[in-house]
């Protein structure tokens, strides 16, 4: 297993080396450690080695990128892996994006860890960052006080960037903390969240703007 994880590891940081969507290396790799921390915070048994291969691979393909590369389990099985492991990391990488909250739940402790990882990533400063750099490079406008705050009724409607980053804040990343499922992942968050609102005051004290915190 030791052998597929450094073959992981070596092939996403070529893949997501020139990612500019906020999926780069340094996000798995984050996430990775993030996940590994919150596993010494559970009780119950968990393969720390499949949380870290999920971890490494679970954004390789995702659409945000625009960029393919064969399935995690495909190179799993490449790497020598068996195929009852690729399926395990394949149907765990796709249980773990938020989807605009229309995902299906994780069926396995791995991809509940992973997924809180993921979404501890997309909170606090680091979270500001990564949707703005994500904004960006999707055309999608910083913020305007025309646009409201938008609710989504499928999946494919929340993938519409008819919206603003600020506004992504709200419709996104403050319903976060409330799908966690372990605790250190909770309480992570809601640091995470206090300065995310801080941030939202200051930047409407500065723009002339009231955004709701
Ligand atoms: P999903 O794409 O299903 O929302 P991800 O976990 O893959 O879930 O999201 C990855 C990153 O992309 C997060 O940091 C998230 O905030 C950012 N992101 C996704 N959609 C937007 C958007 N419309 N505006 C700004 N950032 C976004
Ligand atoms: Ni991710």
């Amino acid at each position: 297993m030791r052998t597929i994880l450094d073959l992981a590891d070596k092939y996403v940081q070529e893949a997501m080396r020139h990612d500019c969507t906020g999926h780069d290396y340094l996000h798995v790799d984050r996430v990775r450690t993030m996940a590994l921390a919150i596993c010494r915070g559970e009780n119950s048994v968990v393969d720390t080695e499949v949380v870290e291969l999920v971890a490494l691979l679970h954004d390789i393909n995702d659409a945000k990128r625009q960029c393919a590369s064969p399935s995690a389990g495909a190179l799993i099985v490449e790497w020598g892996g068996s195929e009852k492991l690729a399926k395990r990391i394949d149907t765990a990488i796709a249980e773990i994006g938020f989807k605009g909250g229309f995902n299906s739940p994780p069926t396995s402790v791995e991809a509940e860890i992973v997924q809180d990882a993921d979404r501890l990533d997309a909170l606090g400063a680091i979270g500001i960052a990564r949707a703005f750099a994500y904004g960006g490079h999707a055309g999608q406008k910083l913020l305007d006080p025309e646009i409201p705050v938008r609710h989504f009724t499928s999946e494919n409607e929340y993938r519409k960037l008819t919206g603003t980053t600020v506004n992504h804040f709200h419709e996104k990343l403050f319903r976060l903390p409330g799908l966690l499922h372990t605790a250190t992942a909770k309480r992570l968050a809601e640091e995470r969240v206090a300065f995310m609102r801080i941030f939202l005051r200051q930047l409407g004290d500065e723009c002339g703007y009231e955004f709701s915190p």
